[in-house]
C-alpha cells in the first residue's frame, strides 16, 4: 500500500461519521451542479434533532432535499441559493430559500471577503497514484472554497469523468471522504423545435468561422449550437461546457485553433450535459476547466478575439434591457455569467453579445418583448452591454443605436400578434 493509500484510508468515514461532523452555527458551502453531494445532502435533515441555525449555500442545485423542502426545519437549516435550480425554484414559496444575487466570476470571493463558510462538502473522482482526486465536472468555486473552510468532506464518486484543467486537488487539502456510488446528474438532451433552428439560424449568421463562442444556459443555446454545424475552428470559452459543445468538437467544427487565448484549449469553469458529452470529457487533453473568477472574468473573456456570447433571457424591454432570472419579483435562477459573458464580448476585438429567445412565452399568449419589464423583474443584462436580440423573427441591432431605433428594431422581431400594442405603448410613453 502506498502512503498516499495510507492517508486516504484514515481520512475514509462514513455517511453517519460525516454527518455528525457538522454542528450548530456551521455556513457549509456545497459543490456546484454536477459537483453536488448528494447523498450527504439527502441524509443532512437526519441531524435536526441535535443542531440549530445551520446555513447550507448551494448553487444550481441538481437536487431537492428534506432539509429545504420541510418548512418545519426553518431553526435548523437556512438555504442560500447564488442560482435557482428546480428546487430551490419549488421552495420559493416555502420560504426555506433565499437568492443571493451576483454575477459568477465574483459572487464566491465576495461572499468570502464578508465572512467565509467553514464547512465545504463537494464530490471528486477516486484518488490517482499521486495522491489527487479531481472535482471533475465543476471547478467553479469548489478549490476557493476549500481553501478558506476549516472542514473539508468529499464525497467520492467513480462515475465522474476524469476533466482536465484545475481541477486537481491533493488529497492533503480534503480531511474526510465519503465514498458513494449514485449516478451523477445529466441533463438530457431537448428536441431541438422548428422555432429553435430559425433562431439557430439568424444566430449563426451573427458568428462567423474561427470565432471563440460563449453559450448558456436554457433550451436555445443548446439547439442554437446545433446551426453551426458548418462553421470551421470555432473555439470556445464559456462558464458551462454544454452537450451541443461536445458534439460540435466531435464533429471538428470546435478545434480552438484561431484563438488568441488558450489556443487549441475549451476552456470552460463547469459542465453539465448528458452521458456523450460526460464520455467526450474524459481524460480529454483538449478541455480545461478553470476557476469561474478567472474563466468568467469579463477582462479574461475579453482577451478573446472574436469573442461572441450567446445567451437566451425571460423578457426584453424595448429599450434592449434583459432579464433572465426572475419572472416579475419571483427568482427563477440567477445572472449566472450572462453579464460577465456580454460584458466580456463587448469589450474584445470584434467582439458580439447576443441574446436569442423565443417571441412568446406562456404558447405564444404574452410578448417576451415589453415596453417596459414586468416590475419586480431584475435586470440581468444592462441595456448598455448588448448588440443583438434575436427572435424567430430576426435580428434586431442593439450596438449604438438609441431608444427610438432599439424600438423600431424590437418591434420588428416581436411576435407580429403584439407589434401593434407596442407601438401604441412606445407611442404613448414616449419611449423613444
Ligand atoms: N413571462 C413569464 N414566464 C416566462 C416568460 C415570460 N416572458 N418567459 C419564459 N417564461 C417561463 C416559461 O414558460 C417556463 O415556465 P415553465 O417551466 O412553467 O414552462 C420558464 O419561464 C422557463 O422558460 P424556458 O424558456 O424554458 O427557460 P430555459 O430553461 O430555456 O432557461 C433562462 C432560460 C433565461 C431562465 C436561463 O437561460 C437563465 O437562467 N439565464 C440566466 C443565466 C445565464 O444566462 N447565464 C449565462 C451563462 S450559463
Amino acid at each position: 500500500m502506498t502512503r498516499y493509500q495510507e492517508k486516504y484510508n484514515s481520512k475514509k468515514i462514513t455517511m453517519d461519521e460525516a454527518l455528525a461532523l457538522i454542528k450548530s452555527g456551521d455556513e457549509i458551502v456545497a459543490g456546484f451542479c454536477g459537483g453536488e453531494p448528494m447523498a450527504i445532502l439527502k441524509q443532512l435533515h437526519t441531524i435536526k434533532d441535535r443542531v440549530t441555525d445551520v446555513t447550507v449555500w448551494y448553487s444550481l442545485g441538481m437536487g431537492k432535499y428534506e432539509f429545504f423542502t420541510n418548512p418545519e426545519l426553518k431553526l435548523h437549516f437556512t438555504t442560500n441559493s447564488w442560482f435557482h435550480g428546480f428546487g430551490a425554484r419549488e421552495a420559493h414559496s416555502l420560504g426555506t430559500v433565499s437568492f443571493q444575487p451576483g454575477h459568477l466570476h465574483n459572487a464566491f470571493t465576495r461572499k468570502i471577503e464578508v465572512k467565509p463558510p467553514n464547512v465545504f462538502i463537494g464530490t471528486v473522482t477516486p484518488m490517482d497514484q499521486h495522491g489527487y482526486v479531481k472535482t471533475s465536472l465543476s471547478v467553479l468555486y469548489e478549490k476557493t472554497f476549500v481553501e478558506h473552510a476549516d472542514l473539508v468532506i468529499m464525497e467520492v464518486n467513480p462515475h465522474l469523468p476524469n476533466v482536465g484543467g484545475d481541477t486537481e486537488l491533493p488529497i492533503d487539502l480534503v480531511d474526510y471522504f465519503v465514498e458513494v456510488d449514485r449516478p451523477i446528474p445529466v441533463l438530457p438532451t431537448a428536441e431541438v423545435q422548428e422555432l429553435d433552428k430559425i433562431i439557430g439560424g439568424y444566430v449563426a449568421s451573427l458568428v462567423n468561422d474561427g470565432d471563440t463562442i460563449q453559450l448558456g444556459i436554457g433550451g436555445i443555446p443548446n439547439a442554437v449550437a446545433l446551426a453551426f454545424m458548418d462553421k470551421k475552428d470555432l473555439g470556445v470559452h464559456t462558464e458551462m461546457i454544454t452537450s451541443s459543445m461536445a458534439a460540435l468538437a466531435e464533429a471538428g467544427v470546435i478545434t480552438g485553433s484561431k484563438k488568441s487565448l488558450h489556443r487549441g484549449k475549451m476552456i470552460g469553469t463547469f459542465a453539465l450535459g448528458n452521458q456523450k458529452l460526460y464520455d467526450f470529457l474524459d481524460g480529454n487533453p483538449s478541455v480545461q476547466l478553470l476557476r469561474g473568477n478567472y474563466v468568467n472574468n469579463p477582462f479574461v473573456i475579453a482577451k478573446n478575439d472574436n469573442m461572441v456570447s450567446i445567451n437566451t433571457a425571460l423578457q426584453v424591454d424595448l429599450s434592449g434591457q434583459v432579464c433572465s432570472e426572475s419572472i416579475g419579483l419571483r427568482t427563477y435562477s440567477g445572472s449566472g455569467g450572462q453579464n460577465d459573458t456580454a460584458e466580456g464580448a463587448i469589450h474584445a476585438k470584434n467582439g458580439r453579445s447576443i441574446i436569442a429567445l423565443y417571441s412568446t412565452a406562456k404558447n405564444g399568449t404574452i410578448s417576451a418583448i415589453q415596453p417596459w419589464l414586468t416590475p419586480g423583474a431584475a435586470v440581468t443584462l444592462s441595456r448598455n452591454n448588448i448588440d443583438y436580440i434575436v427572435t424567430e423573427y430576426g435580428i434586431a441591432p442593439m450596438k449604438a443605436r438609441t431608444i427610438k431605433q432599439r424600438v423600431e428594431n424590437l418591434i420588428a422581431i416581436a411576435h407580429p400578434d403584439f407589434r401593434s400594442e407596442l407601438r401604441e405603448m412606445a407611442f404613448k410613453h414616449e419611449i423613444w
